[in-house]
């Protein structure tokens, strides 16, 4: 039985919506296994700068650093967006805490789901069987290098250094020899100096994993062979930037963007957010879709070594997928709010998945 903090930041847009159902869910878990899970929430992004002037406000940096998990559902607000000269953004928030939270790994699975098939536009013999593990780098790259700008000129810069490489690919080799033992480098090494010491630092531990098959892919290729052939998959190592664009085209194989969970490890706490923006425009309609933020939780169980309870609620996940209590963009018949998915879960985590509600 365990006792665990969790700091929660529900953010903007559909954040606070979906992390409400993951929240409903978690203690769904805590009430069939007699686990305490306690949820303080904390502003961060575009409404901590609403309140405070600060995306990542002092008080919410501290309260994640004291917490046993971090539960994140999502920053970002359009009036931000379309003014370039803002000095003040919801995205500073996140990028801040995965910086000074040491969060260096972002893991990002991507399943296509035999029931959902039928709703990917893609051609469903390329993509049934498809499963991978994308690890991101998420603490270096463009995203965090040297930035300027003159009135007409502008640049940020990529760094990496190998120990920032040598720490992910470390991880990213363990689980591919713990699945089929593939791991992909995706980097621009024909280009770019930072892919090519990438390549060289990734060469390097593959020697220590003579099971691991290794292979080198250009970013451009990478693109193109996911939508192609996304099966030859296993694991996916890249840098920041790559990771982030590669993935949002990954979700495209599971059906929608609001179904792709992930956890993002590092030195200190670990964070469990959905891929997923704030998604304004749905804000407060009851039509996200709450399960990437579910199944984000359900990885938040797995890094508590709570195997039995995250495998309960990925089959209740699953179920819900089946019965199809989806929201608008898989079910546009008859579409459930976020709160109906979000219910029917908790009910299969905490009956089993015959009693649901619906
Ligand atoms: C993500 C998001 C973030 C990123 C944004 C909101 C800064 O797109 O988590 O993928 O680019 O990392
Ligand atoms: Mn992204």
């Amino acid at each position: 039985i365990l006792n665990k903090r969790i700091a929660v930041l529900p953010g903007d847009g559909i954040g606070p919506e979906v992390c409400h159902e993951a929240i409903r869910v978690l203690e769904a878990v805590a009430e069939r296994f007699g686990h305490k899970f306690e949820f303080e929430k904390y502003l961060m992004g575009a409404c901590a700068i609403d309140a405070t002037g600060n995306p990542l406000p002092d008080e919410t940096l501290d309260a994640c650093l004291e917490a046993d998990a971090i539960l994140l559902g999502a920053i970002g607000d359009p009036k931000y967006d379309n003014d370039p000269s803002a000095k003040v953004r919801p995205e500073q928030g996140l990028l801040r805490l995965r910086k000074s939270l040491g969060l260096f790994a972002n893991i990002r699975p991507v399943t296509a789901y035999e029931v959902l098939l039928e709703h990917s536009p893609l051609k469903n013999d390329r993509i049934a069987g498809a499963d991978m593990l994308i690890f991101r780098e998420l603490t270096g790259g463009v995203y965090f290098g040297e930035k300027g700008r003159t009135a007409d000129s502008a640049y940020d810069n990529c760094t990496y250094s190998r120990e920032e490489i040598e720490r992910i690919a470390q991880l990213a080799f363990q689980a591919a020899a713990t699945r089929r033992k593939k791991l992909t480098l995706v980097d621009k090494a024909n280009v770019l100096e930072t892919s090519r010491l990438w390549r060289e630092v990734v060469q390097g531990i593959a020697k220590g994993y003579p099971e691991v098959a290794v292979d080198y892919l250009f970013v451009d290729n990478a693109a193109m062979q996911l939508i192609l052939n996304p099966k030859q998959f296993d694991v996916i190592l890249t840098e920041n930037m790559f990771g982030d664009i590669l993935s949002d085209e990954a979700s495209v194989i599971a059906g929608s963007l609001g179904l792709l969970p992930s956890a993002s490890v590092g030195k200190l706490v670990s964070l469990f957010e959905p891929i997923h923006g704030s998604y304004p425009q749905a804000k407060g309609k009851g039509i996200a879709n709450p399960i990437a933020a579910i199944l984000s939780a359900a990885m938040m169980l797995e890094h508590f070594g709570l195997q039995e309870e995250a495998d309960l609620v990925k089959e209740a996940v699953q179920y819900a997928l089946e019965k199809k209590v989806l929201t608008p963009e898989l079910n546009s018949h008859s579409p459930y709010t976020t709160e109906q998915v979000g219910t029917f879960i908790s009910y299969c985590v905490l009956d089993g998945a015959e009693t649901g509600p619906y």
